[in-house]
This record gives structure tokens, C-alpha cells and sequence, in this order.
């Protein structure tokens, strides 16, 4: 399931971010990718660990935490501290797929990436080409969203970034380990959820069928959450 969540962060802290992103260093984006995806990456990363990096980093999460549609699609146990990179100068990153397990930097965390998530610093009239290309199960997706918006992707998705021919695309892109494994399963909870949430609205949340709805839901987290 891929979701696209508009106005993650707001036009002005977007452009807070970016004025900071200007004033420092990016290195290789290389520094973070496997055997197979050092080979097709070609841009540049804030590093990791980087004063700026956290402290931007912590903002996209508590916003996160916040974003009932995003608990709901992705339903986190863990989330890796977000990068950042940028694309300029016919950068790209050919067709990978993300390593299966990530080992979050000085922790002894690991996290087994279930979702992928790039939230877009850049507007899309910014740049030309950098589109995100998502192969899923109905085929290739094109994804290029307005600056502040996130989207979210199965890892277990090949995918590539198209060459940004003119401009520059600043993104964030971080992965999490969902308390639900499996991308069918966690689809049908959201789903549910959705419809919970739009059935409250109109008949109120303690109307009988939405509460039994709702204790369905939950059972089904019961049954196939690992927390
Ligand atoms: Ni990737």
C-alpha cells in the first residue's frame, strides 16, 4: 500500500528548514547505502548525526506522532532518525531495493525496515525529473509531492529516483519497523480504521455498530501486532 500524507510540516517550517540546510556541509549520499545501491546512488546527504540532521529529524518524528493518518497506515514500533538528501546535477539512484535490516548509528538498535518514508523538502516546480518511481503490485508509481507532504511505500518495493536535470530535490527519507509485519494485513486495519473514523463522524462514536466496529479493530491488532 502506498499513502501520500499532504501537510506533514507547514510551508513555514519547511522554509525554516531549508534556510538552515543552505548554511551547512552535505557529503556523498554513498555514505548510507548497500553493496548493491552504493553503485546506482548518486547524490549528496546531510550527515548523519549531524547537529541539523537531529534536530530536524526530531521535528518530522513528533509531528509524526501527531499525524492520526499516519499511525494508522504505519502503525510504528520503531523509526530510524531520519536523513536527508538532495539531488542536483543529473543525480539519481538506479532501481534498489532498501537493506532489510537497519542498524541505527552509536545504538544497539536494529530495525527491520517494513515501510519507507521520504517526505519532500522541494516544490515540484523547484526541479525537473527526481521523481520517486515505486514498482508495486499494479505496476510503476510516480511519486513527486508538494514540499511538507510525505509518502509512505513497502519496503520490500523496488524503486529508483529519477535524474533531477534542472534545480535541486531536498528530501527526507527514513524507514520504520511497523508493529504489524505483514503489508496486507496492516492495508486491511487501515482501511478499517478509515472507515471507523468517517462512520464516527457521521453517526457518532458511540453508536453501536461503530463501537463493535471499532472492538473488531482492535482484536484484529491483538491478534497480529508484536509490540
Ligand atoms: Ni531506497
Amino acid at each position: 500500500m502506498l499513502i501520500c500524507i499532504p501537510q506533514v510540516l507547514s510551508k513555514a517550517q519547511v522554509a525554516a528548514c531549508r534556510a538552515r540546510m543552505e548554511a551547512v556541509n552535505w557529503i556523498d549520499g554513498k555514505v548510507t547505502a548497500g553493496e548493491q545501491s552504493a553503485a546506482v546512488k548518486q547524490n549528496s546527504q546531510l550527515p548523519e548525526n549531524s547537529p541539523l540532521a537531529t534536530e530536524i529529524g526530531h521535528l518530522i518524528l513528533d509531528t509524526l506522532a501527531q499525524t492520526p493518518q499516519f499511525i494508522s497506515a504505519a502503525l510504528p514500533a520503531k523509526i530510524f532518525p531520519p536523513l536527508f538528501n538532495r539531488y542536483e546535477h543529473g543525480g539519481h539512484f538506479g532501481l534498489h531495493v532498501d537493506n532489510a535490516i537497519r542498524h541505527v548509528p552509536g545504538t544497539i538498535v536494529r530495525i527491520r525496515t517494513d515501510l519507507s518514508c521520504t517526505l519532500f523538502f522541494s516544490e515540484p516546480e523547484e526541479y525537473e525529473g527526481g521523481e520517486l518511481i515505486i514498482e508495486d503490485n499494479y505496476g510503476a508509481q510516480a511519486v513527486k509531492l508538494a514540499a511538507g507532504d510525505l509518502v509512505l511505500y513497502p519496503s520490500t518495493s523496488l524503486h529508483r529516483v529519477e535524474s533531477v536535470t534542472v534545480g535541486a530535490r531536498i528530501c527526507s527519507f527514513f524507514w520504520l519497523q511497523s508493529m504489524v509485519r505483514d503489508d496486507g494485513e496492516r492495508t486491511l486495519l487501515y482501511d478499517l480504521d478509515q472507515n471507523i473514523q468517517s462512520l464516527a463522524v457521521t453517526l457518532g462514536l458511540n453508536h453501536p455498530q461503530v463501537l463493535q466496529l471499532s472492538g473488531h479493530y482492535h482484536n484484529l491488532i491483538r491478534r497480529w501486532a508484536e509490540v
